[in-house]
């Protein structure tokens, strides 16, 4: 059988397994020009929770009674369409379910094939290698473009995204500080992944800790999270700095939008640009292969917190919300 989760309601604050109906249906057999696709793995986003709201947004948000949207991988089980052979390895949107109909009728994006052989860990191509480390990628090269010495900050720095963005600032020459929520999502970016220094936010005094970080004020703000930490980076942002606007994760449970004073970006000519990876999807490739050989050299390294079992898929959602993964969130179907 096809399990799926077909949005319910539109949740209000967190996820719950109620906001979804779990229906069961028969395995799809391919029609011509279609193939069927066994889903491996499922990557849990903090994009889920926008697209299952009808706030304006980037992309449609999923339909009541839609399966909800979401990135995988997965294996091809069946197939009449010439771009996918039996056994494939593919990654897209294939959607909170067990299997996936590519070249369906109102397909958003054919899912693409992973070249055979890789040798690179499935989850790694989902994180560091995937989605996240490309955003991280694109995000921090194109737009925050540090240079050498600068000072680089990050928010929900120990997550998917954060976590490739301060090793490529360390790359390329940055002195980078991290900001994260407890002691133990601190230690590790400092002591693994090899930040220059970590705020944790969690703590009463994280404010003089961003102010102790960061002596020479900052010159890029990768922005993950909005909010107060955004606004305490924001004042201590220097002339001409800039801001790659990646994700605002604190505010995705709330309904009402937030409102923030924009005179810093005036008085400092902060140049603030917000961006969607897909923006960048004409160079994944490019940014794969460079993240992948960075990987393979040991200058980035990649962690996933992997949970078992689609069915855990609603619940799992809300560990991105409270801070409970270290990189990236997937669920191994
Ligand atoms: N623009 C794009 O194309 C694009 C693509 C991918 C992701 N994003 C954005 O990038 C950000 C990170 O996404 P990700 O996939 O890498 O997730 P992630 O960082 O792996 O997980 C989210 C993390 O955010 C932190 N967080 C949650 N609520 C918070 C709050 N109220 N205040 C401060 N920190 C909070 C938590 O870490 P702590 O334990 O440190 O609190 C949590 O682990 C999100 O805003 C997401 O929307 C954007």
């Amino acid at each position: 059988m096809n399990r799926q989760f077909r949005l319910k309601r539109r949740p209000v604050g967190r996820v719950t397994r109620e906001d979804f109906d779990l229906v069961e249906a028969p395995v799809p057999e391919p029609a011509e020009g279609q193939a069927v696709i066994r889903n491996l793995y499922l990557s849990l986003d903090p994009t889920n929770r926008i697209w299952m709201s009808d706030q304006p947004q980037y992309m449609p948000p999923v339909a009541i009674g839609e399966v909800m949207r979401g990135g995988g991988i997965g294996r091809v089980v069946a197939s009449r369409n010439p771009a996918y052979r039996e056994g494939d390895l593919v990654n897209g949107i294939l959607g909170w379910q067990d299997y996936y109909v590519a070249g369906a009728p109102g397909e958003m994006f054919a899912p693409s094939v992973i070249p055979d052989g890789l040798p690179i860990p499935l989850p790694t191509l989902m994180g560091a290698c995937g989605m996240t480390g490309l955003t991280a990628y694109f995000g921090l090269t194109e737009i925050g473009q540090p240079k050498p010495g600068e000072t680089v900050v990050v928010s929900a720095a120990a997550g998917a995204v954060g976590s490739v963005v301060g090793q490529v600032a360390k790359i390329l020459g940055a002195r980078v500080v991290g900001i994260a929520g407890g002691a133990a999502k601190c230690a590790f970016i400092t002591g693994e992944l090899g930040f220059d220094a970590a705020v944790d936010y969690k703590a009463p005094d994280w404010r003089e800790q961003l102010k102790a970080a960061t002596p020479n004020g900052i010159d890029v703000n990768f922005e993950n999270v909005g909010g107060e930490i955004m606004e305490a980076v924001v004042a201590r942002m220097n002339l001409y700095s800039r801001m790659p606007l990646c994700g605002m994760i604190s505010t995705y449970n709330d309904a009402q939008r937030p409102r923030y004073d924009l005179s810093p970006f005036l008085m400092k000519r902060i140049r603030l640009q917000g961006f969607i990876i897909l923006d960048f999807k004409d160079r994944y490739i490019e940014g794969s292969m460079q993240l992948a050989q960075w990987l393979m050299e040991g200058k980035l390294k990649a962690r996933e917190t992997v949970v078992e079992g689609l069915d855990k898929a609603p619940e799992a959602l809300n560990m991105l919300f409270d801070g409970s993964n270290i990189g990236k969130l997937i669920v191994k179907i």
